[in-house]
């Protein structure tokens, strides 16, 4: 993301072209510029992008006194370094409560139509106070976040810089989804190969390519350019636990939903293990074999789901594709900023 160069060339380029290229600065002042294989991402009205504000939610975003006990911040649940997730099975988050469900990534979540397994937030800034709140998770109440930031003064100086007031909740909100827009995985060897590069996959993974979208059917969910199909399916996962997650069901009220959770991005999966909502396979030769007999059988399973019946060989080419395929080459290993004192 090279925010700096983008902005000054448009802005350069409008001097000198003056109304025209104005207007379309305007146009292009909502949408960022993707790695290879991604749309542009659609950023609100309300919340437009600019380098300060996305190095602010940077800080914040790794910033641990944003907990009660300022041992724990977004980062430590989505780690770039493990995916931007954890690799845990269930989130470890306050006083080492431990939640049902493991963490998201964070990668391409500027893509979603929905937050959370449940798909309970809509926006990234509806999402984002979620987890500072959450007992579970940071534990920290909005006025006390809000006193925290105004007690320190590299904060208070780039609140007033990007939103022009004191810190508030809602700007922290807007400051951790503006730096979330710009954490994005693409630019894959998929997506060279898609656009004519032919050496760009193995040919084992070019195998696993043609399972994928064919006999394996797991494009019928895992589609367009970030892999899902930004809806809910019940692919078994937990149905035979004693206790299940009823996932959508929970918002929809609709029984036809229970056990259904969102369709996961599958770019750089390699990195997020273990895998589901509940972290119950650990690698993505269990998750090949979990769909390969057909899911776990359940009153709601999608009919998406049946055996498979796939050779071990088509079973290594598909964790191939899986694996080298959806790597991106230009993964965004951000490193902890420095944070205001
Ligand atoms: C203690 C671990 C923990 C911390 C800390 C944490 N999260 Fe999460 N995050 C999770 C879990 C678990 C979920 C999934 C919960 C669910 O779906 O019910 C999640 C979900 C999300 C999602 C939705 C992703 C998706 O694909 O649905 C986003 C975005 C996110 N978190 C961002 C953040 C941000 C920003 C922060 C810091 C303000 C943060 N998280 C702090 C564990 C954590
Ligand atoms: C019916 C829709 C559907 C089909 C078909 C499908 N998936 Fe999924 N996939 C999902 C949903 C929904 C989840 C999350 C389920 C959960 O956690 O309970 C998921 C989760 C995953 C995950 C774990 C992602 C993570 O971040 O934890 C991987 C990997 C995956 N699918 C790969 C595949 C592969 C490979 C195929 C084909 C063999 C496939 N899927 C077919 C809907 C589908």
């Amino acid at each position: 993301m090279k925010w700096t160069g983008f902005n000054v060339s448009w802005r350069a380029l409008s001097l000198v072209f003056g109304f025209a290229i104005c207007c379309m600065q305007t146009a292009r002042a909502n949408e960022t510029v993707p790695p290879k294989g991604l749309p542009p991402v659609v950023v609100p009205a309300d919340n437009p992008m600019t380098d300060a504000k996305i190095e602010l939610g940077k800080q914040l975003y790794f910033d641990k006194r944003l907990s009660k006990d300022n041992s724990i911040s977004c980062a430590s649940c989505h780690d770039p370094a493990k995916g931007w997730s954890n690799g845990e099975a269930t989130a470890l988050g306050f006083g080492g409560a431990r939640g049902g469900r493991s963490a998201p990534t964070v990668l391409n979540t500027a893509y979603q139509k929905f937050q959370f397994w449940d798909g309970r937030a809509g926006s990234l800034e509806e999402q984002a106070l979620g987890p500072i709140q959450n007992p579970i998770e940071m534990n920290l109440s909005l006025e006390e976040l809000e006193s925290r930031l105004n007690q320190i003064d590299g904060y208070k100086k780039q609140f007033e810089a990007v939103f022009g007031s004191a810190p508030k909740a809602a700007d922290v909100a807007k400051a951790i989804a503006a730096f979330e827009r710009t954490v994005l995985s693409g630019d894959a060897a998929y997506d060279r190969f898609k656009a004519g590069d032919a050496n760009a996959l193995s040919a084992e993974a070019q195998q696993g390519m043609k399972l994928f979208f064919g006999k394996a059917n797991c494009s019928a969910c895992h589609t367009g350019a970030n892999f899902t199909d930004n809806a809910f399916h019940n692919i078994g996962v937990g149905m035979d636990k004693p206790e299940v997650d009823k996932g959508r069901e929970e918002l929809s009220k609709l029984k036809g939903d229970r056990g259904s959770f969102k369709t996961p991005t599958l770019r750089d999966i390699a990195r997020s293990a273990p895998y589901m909502h509940n972290g119950q396979l650990a690698s993505l030769e269990e998750v090949v074999d979990y769909y390969d007999k057909g899911g776990t059988p359940n009153d709601f399973l999608d009919e998406e789901l049946y055996v498979l019946k796939l050779t071990p060989e088509e079973k290594k080419a598909l964790v191939t594709f899986l694996r080298e395929g959806l790597a991106s080459q230009s993964y965004p290993d951000v490193q902890p900023p420095t944070l205001p004192e």
